[in-house]
């Protein structure tokens, strides 16, 4: 049954990204949601996280600001209202659906908010590290979503960098310690 509601919110989210409101364009599923999803499945023995958990809470923690572009600002707010909308609708259990909401809400590197949960520090970290596996993603946001200047954008996405990188725990940084140097000696 949790595997069904899985997939069902997977096809959601999916078919959020492909909509034309989606200003992030389809990329933000192959490139990012899917790989926070991969990466919080790796990372949920490290942070003794429910690994379920933090499979819907990764899936679920963009969809606010992927259905609305209004959202983007507070969406790590309109996260958690969004993600229990369908939760509640697919009969996902109640207990199950606070923390997944307690996980979306903590995840963003840019709004300071103690992580309240195993599960909400590693979907931050998750998060937080699929930006460090993917400049390219945040270079395109800045040049393309945002119409950023070179040194504009480049300035943007170190910066962008720098925060996910502080927000991550000391052993998840050895894990991308690599390609964040590679990434900023680029920028
Ligand atoms: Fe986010
Ligand atoms: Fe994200």
């Amino acid at each position: 049954m949790i595997e069904t509601i899985r997939n069902k919110i997977e096809k959601i989210v999916e078919q959020a990204c492909a909509a034309d409101t989606n200003i992030f364009g389809y990329d933000i599923w192959t490139h990012h949601i899917l790989q926070v999803v991969q990466n919080a499945k790796q990372l949920a023995p490290r942070f003794d996280a429910d690994p379920e958990i933090v499979e819907f809470a990764a899936l679920l923690h963009d969809y606010a600001s992927i259905k609305d572009e209004a959202l983007y600002a507070d969406h790590h707010i309109h996260g958690p209202i969004e993600a229990e909308k369908l939760l509640k609708r697919f009969g996902y259990p109640e207990e199950k659906t606070e923390a997944v909401k307690d996980a979306i809400a903590s995840h963003r590197a840019s709004v300071r908010i103690e992580h309240r949960s195993a599960e909400g520090a590693c979907l931050a970290n998750a998060d937080a590290m699929s930006h460090i596996e993917q400049p390219p993603s945040l270079l395109y946001l800045a040049y393309v979503h945002h119409g950023m200047g070179i040194d504009e954008g480049r300035l943007w996405v170190k910066e962008k960098l720098q925060r996910s990188w502080q927000k991550l725990r000391e052993d998840v940084q050895d894990i991308v310690r690599d390609r964040y140097e590679a990434a900023l000696k680029v920028l």
